[in-house]
């Protein structure tokens, strides 16, 4: 295992699958591991808001036998106050870990270069690896497997999209994303995600078309149009995705007893509908849940 985690890609595709399986592990017995991580403590570096990924990383550090330092945007200005090389420098002498939610991807791969301790993406502009975790340990839950399964992303080509694209290669989970032209996933994510799924087989499109998209899907998957960051862009980003809305009609469409999740927080009646996210078919509850198992399975691998 990587001393990082900073994209799905930094676990092997049995790496991912290991700590999934640990991940499930966890939370069947969640005592057997309540001292793993005794007396080690994780710096919580947030420069964007959060509610899961505060309470998940905070509640599962805990619950592992450590304990963790929140660190807001106000507190140590990261880049700002101080740079990220001298922050660095400073934590790798006083914690166990460190997890940063942060902007540009590039500030956790520079804190993961001069920190001696792993360090853990929390989410930035380009990737949110914890989520896809949660969110393919869910699937895993409730559809019981992963492999051959289809996962339409409807939306947005962001953070989160790149993130399932890179399981679902690893996985063997084929993924649509379905996106207006001009919001597309990365090329070179989109590329290093087909270069992967070669492995695996599964098949990573992108398609205009969300009907067609979710034709043949056993989860749906949908994310805010404006991500944090983007709040300027929100009214011109509504007009543009809403043909893309996930609701009653689009998910008709898909398999019979397809699933629909989301990372939220979610926008009621843009991206989602209530009748959709509030629906039997949704497991957005048990997907946030998932968060404090999942990370604690990767805090478990990489602060032991
Ligand atoms: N899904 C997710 O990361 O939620 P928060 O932004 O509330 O942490
Ligand atoms: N794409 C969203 C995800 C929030 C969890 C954002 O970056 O704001």
């Amino acid at each position: 295992m990587k001393k990082d985690f900073l994209t799905i890609r930094d676990m092997s595709p049995k790496e991912l699958a290991k700590t999934l399986t640990l991940a499930a592990d966890i939370k069947k017995h969640p005592k057997k591991y309540a001292t793993s991580l005794k007396g080690k403590a994780l710096a919580m570096i947030f420069e964007k808001p959060s509610l899961r990924t505060r309470v998940t990383f905070d509640v599962g550090i805990h619950q592992l036998g450590g304990f963790s330092v929140p660190l807001m945007p106000s507190e140590i200005s990261l880049g700002k106050r101080e740079s990220v090389h001298d922050v660095a420098k400073n934590l790798e002498r006083m914690v166990q870990g460190i997890m940063i939610r942060t902007f540009a991807h590039q500030i956790v791969i520079d804190m993961a270069k001069h920190a001696r301790v792993p360090v853990i993406n929390a989410l930035t502009d380009y990737s949110h690896p914890c989520q896809a975790l949660a969110d393919f340990l869910t699937i895993k839950e409730v559809k019981g497997k992963l492999k051959g399964l289809k996962l339409t992303y409807v939306g947005d080509g962001n953070n989160v999209a790149h993130s399932l694209m890179f399981a679902g290669a690893r996985l063997g989970v084929n993924v649509t994303v379905a996106c207006p032209e001009g919001y597309d996933p990365d090329p070179t994510a989109f590329r290093h995600a087909q270069e992967d799924a070669k492995e695996t087989g599964a098949r990573i499109e992108v398609v205009r078309d969300p009907m067609k998209g979710v034709e043949g899907a056993d989860a749906i998957y949908t994310d805010v149009w404006a991500s944090m960051g983007q709040e300027a862009e929100t009214e011109k980003r509504k007009a543009i995705f809403k043909p893309y809305q996930v609701n009653a009609a689009l998910m008709s469409r898909a398999n019979k007893g397809a699933i629909f999740l989301h990372c939220l927080p979610a926008h009621r009646g843009d991206e989602v509908t209530d009748d959709v996210i509030d629906s039997k078919a949704s497991v957005v509850f048990q997907e946030a849940e998932n968060r404090l198992h999942a990370q604690k399975a990767v805090m478990l691998q990489l602060m032991k």
